[in-house]
């Protein structure tokens, strides 16, 4: 069986391929939430094709959705029934640090058999995800992932119509169960991460979801690729951006550029509003060709709908640019990229002593971790990152605990009104200045989303006290 990067819609239209839209199941004991890391089976390439084995929550990838109500408290238990040592990370969550959930800087990571309770509040409403944070590379190509969706005060959208997307990028072998054997290739590590050649939605194939005509729907879409930047023009199908990384724009935005990327991690939140007799898919434009990867049907007339509720915004510390620190982070390494004199684990080292590490990147001339952090700023005070790229490769820096407005951009324009993210593209041979707040106190990673990138070097750490 060949695999390609393609769906046919054929001329029978959305409603032949009558595949259901998953809809999550939804974890919820009051505030408490139980999640079994563990082994299971699930048919990603075709529902009724071959299982593959996965690493899943609650059996399956994505995970349960999680929902919880802005700034109520949530507990999460964490048992693990993998083979090997996990932890768990609340993506975009403007977290306690105690609660991040990253192996081997804000706690010991999980042994299996053993389990560990989450226990924290979410300040920001909006769409965020979780994790695994151990061998992410490993573990949330495997599946280890899900949604986290933080409902307003006053939920804008009600359930019929806030649907939510976790898109992943698969790689497939020939009889279209996930590609175990290729994870780690040193090749994905030194080149674009590890990139797949089969898109699900909630962990189905091209799903086809009912719309009503003239209704306004929130659509979340939520990158849970190890390396996949998803391009999507939103403008084919009519919608307007209405958040970012979980954060809220002011107001609904038609862009006018295309496509928009979608990084790993990232998030974009879309507003329709579908005209009768409309039916429409997104397309991923990446590729040679475009790659359908969810369906929407829309039934009865347009009559006059319901009006267009509007989400509010967060309450986030606005930076102070005037007199603010900058820290410059330079990256190099990869493939076609030059790397010289690195320092990994304490040790400088050059040439083959540092190819034999196994590590590919480096920021300021360091392979992951270092033992002291990138910065040390103190509560409140604004912090400038000035990333440099000097690879021949695209990344998706996220910076933990903290969202962040990007204020400028070489080569390139920025987004209008500069709106808050948590995870952001860099581009080769561009620099990036990102400005935030540090205002949560703690140990934070900056890293490459592209997980083969954090893993093979593209990793490091701040502090703020
Ligand atoms: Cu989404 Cu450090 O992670
Ligand atoms: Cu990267």
């Amino acid at each position: 069986m060949h695999i390609t990067r393609r769906h046919f819609v054929g001329g029978a239209g959305l409603a032949a391929l009558a595949v259901q839209f998953p809809s999550l199941a939804l974890a919820r004991q009051g505030s408490f939430i139980d999640l079994v890391a563990g082994p299971s089976q699930q048919a990603i390439f075709q529902p009724d094709g071959p299982a593959s084995d996965l690493w899943t929550y609650n059996g399956s990838a994505p995970g349960p959705e999680i929902r919880v109500r802005r700034d109520e408290r949530v507990r999460v238990r964490l048992t693990n029934n993998l083979e090997e040592p996990t932890s768990l990370h609340w993506h975009g969550i403007r977290i306690d640090n105690a609660m991040d959930g990253v192996a081997g800087l804000t706690q010991e990571p999980i042994e299996p058999g053993e389990s560990f309770e989450y226990d924290f509040v979410a300040p920001d409403a909006g769409t965020y995800w979780y994790h695994a944070h151990n061998k992410s590379w490993n573990q949330v190509a495997r599946g280890l992932y899900g949604p986290l969706i933080v409902d307003e005060d006053e939920v804008p959208f009600d359930r019929a119509h806030d649907l939510t997307l976790v898109i992943d990028d698969w790689r497939l072998a020939g009889e279209g169960t996930l590609d175990v054997a290729s994870l780690g290739s040193l090749m994905d590590w030194s080149h674009d991460g590890r990139l797949g050649n089969w898109l699900t939605v909630n962990g189905r194939a091209m799903p086809v979801n009912m719309l009503n005509a003239g209704e306004p729907y929130r659509l979340r879409l939520i990158n849970a690729s190890n390396a996949r930047i998803l391009e999507i023009d939103p403008n084919r199908f009519d919608a307007k951006v209405i958040a970012y990384d979980g954060q809220a724009l002011p107001e609904p935005v038609r862009l006018t550029y295309a496509p928009l990327m979608v990084g790993p991690a990232q998030r974009v939140d879309l507003l329709i509003v579908p005209q009768a007799g409309s039916d429409f898919v997104i397309e991923e434009l990446s590729g040679d060709t475009p790659f359908a990867f969810a369906g929407f049907e829309v039934r009865g007339e347009t009559a006059d709908g319901p009006g267009v509720p509007s989400l509010p915004v967060n309450d986030l510390p606005e930076p102070e640019l005037a007199g603010a620190r900058t820290v410059r982070v330079e990256m190099t390494g990869g493939a076609m990229g030059n790397i010289g004199r690195v320092t990994y684990n304490g040790k400088v080292l050059e040439g083959s002593d540092f190819r034999d590490t196994g590590q590919v990147w480096a920021f300021n001339g360091i392979a992951n971790l270092p033992e002291t952090p990138l910065y040390s700023a103190q509560r409140g005070e604004t912090i400038v990152i000035e990333t440099v790229n000097n690879t021949a490769f695209v990344h998706a820096m996220h910076v933990h605990g903290h969202h962040f407005r990007v204020i400028e951009r070489s080569g390139s324009e920025i987004d209008v009104g500069q709106p808050w993210r948590d995870t952001f593209l860099v581009g080769p041979q561009q620099t990036t200045r990102i400005a935030f707040v540090a205002d949560n106190p703690g140990k934070w990673l900056y890293h490459c989303h592209m997980l083969e990138h954090a893993a093979g070097g593209m990793n490091t750490w701040f502090e703020v006290t």
